[in-house]
C-alpha cells in the first residue's frame, strides 16, 4: 500500500515517544490522528506539525473515550492502518510504598489502555479486510523486572502478554491484521516526571533518580526511536527492540537465569 494512503492513530501523542512517532508518520506521508489526555499539550504539539493531522482528546483508561477516538479517526480519515497504543505512565518506588491508587493508575493506563485500543480498533480493522497493524508500546521493563518499578514492570509484562496473545488470535482468524510490541530502552522523555517520595529512606529515591538520569542523559531521542520503530514495522517485526545493544545481553541473562533456576539478582549489561 502507498504510505501516503495510510492512517496512523497514536495515543500519548502529545509528548515524548508519541510525538516522535507522529513526526515520523507525517514525514512518511501518512495521515495522523493525535490522541492524548492532555488537551492543551495536544493542541500545542499539533500546532508544530505540518500535514494531515486530526487531534482527539482521549483518556485511554475509559473504554467509551477510546471508542470515541475510533469513531473520530474513521470519521476523519475513513480508515486506520496503524494503531499505536502508546500512552503510558510511570511512578517509581518500593512495591509496598506505592499507594494502591497509584498502582491502579499505572495498570489502568498502561494495561487497560492497550486493551481498550484493541477492543475499539481491531474489529474495525478486521471488518475492513485490508492489512493493518497494532503496535503496543511495551518497554525493556516487559522483559526485566527492575527494583522500584513494580507497577510499571507488571504493566509492561502484561503489554507483552497481551500483544503475543493478540498476534496468535489474529493468525488463528487468518485476519490481515498484524501486531508489534515496541520495547524501547531509555528514550529522552518526561516519563519520570512523578515518583513516590520517600521520607526516611533514600535507596529507592536514588535508584529511581538514577534511572531518570539514564533516561534523560543516555536515552536516544524520540525521533531516533520512531525511526527504528518504523524500520521494524517495515520489516513486519513482532518484536521491535530498538536498542538491542546492550539490552539483548540482559534478556539473554534473564532467560538463562530462568532456565537454570537461578534466584533473582540485579544484573547489569556485561
Ligand atoms: N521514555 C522511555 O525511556 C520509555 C522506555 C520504554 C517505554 N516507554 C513507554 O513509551 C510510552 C510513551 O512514554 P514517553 O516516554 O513518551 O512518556 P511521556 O510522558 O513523554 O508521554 C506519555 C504521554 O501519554 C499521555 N497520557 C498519560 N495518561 C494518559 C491517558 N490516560 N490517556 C491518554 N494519554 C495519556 C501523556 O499526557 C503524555 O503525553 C509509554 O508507554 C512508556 O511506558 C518509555
Amino acid at each position: 500500500m502507498n504510505r501516503s494512503e495510510q492512517v496512523a492513530v497514536i495515543t500519548g501523542a502529545a509528548s515524548g515517544i508519541g510525538s516522535g512517532l507522529a513526526r515520523a508518520a507525517l514525514a512518511r506521508g501518512m495521515r495522523v490522528v493525535l490522541a492524548d489526555i492532555d488537551e492543551a499539550a495536544l493542541q500545542t504539539f499539533a500546532a508544530t506539525l505540518d500535514g494531515p493531522v486530526s487531534s482527539c482528546t482521549v483518556d485511554v483508561r475509559d473504554p467509551a473515550s477510546v471508542e470515541a477516538l475510533a469513531d473520530h479517526a474513521y470519521a476523519a480519515f475513513g480508515q486506520v492502518d496503524l494503531l499505536f497504543n502508546n500512552a503510558g505512565v510511570l511512578i517509581g518506588g518500593k512495591s509496598w510504598d506505592i499507594p494502591a491508587d497509584k498502582w491502579a493508575w499505572q495498570l489502568q493506563v498502561n494495561v487497560l489502555g492497550v486493551v481498550h485500543g484493541i477492543a475499539s480498533f481491531v474489529p474495525r480493522m478486521i471488518a475492513a479486510g485490508r492489512p493493518a497493524r497494532v503496535i503496543n508500546t511495551g518497554s525493556m521493563a516487559s522483559f526485566i523486572a527492575a527494583p522500584y518499578m513494580g507497577p510499571y514492570s507488571a504493566s509492561k509484562f502484561a503489554v507483552l502478554a497481551i500483544s503475543e496473545t493478540l498476534a496468535l488470535e489474529l493468525q488463528g482468524e487468518q485476519a490481515p491484521v498484524s501486531v508489534s510490541v515496541l520495547c524501547p530502552g531509555p528514550v529522552q522523555t518526561d516519563i519520570f516526571r512523578e515518583t513516590v517520595t520517600m521520607q526516611d529512606d533514600t535507596t529507592s529515591d536514588r535508584t529511581v533518580g538514577m534511572m531518570r538520569d539514564i533516561t534523560v542523559n543516555q536515552g536516544i531521542t524520540p525521533d531516533e526511536l520512531a525511526a527504528r520503530a518504523f524500520a521494524g514495522i517495515d520489516e513486519g517485526q513482532f518484536w521491535i527492540i530498538p536498542q538491542p545493544d546492550p539490552l539483548d545481553t540482559l534478556y539473554r541473562q534473564r532467560a538463562e537465569a530462568m532456565l537454570e533456576r537461578r534466584n533473582p539478582g540485579i544484573a547489569m549489561p556485561g
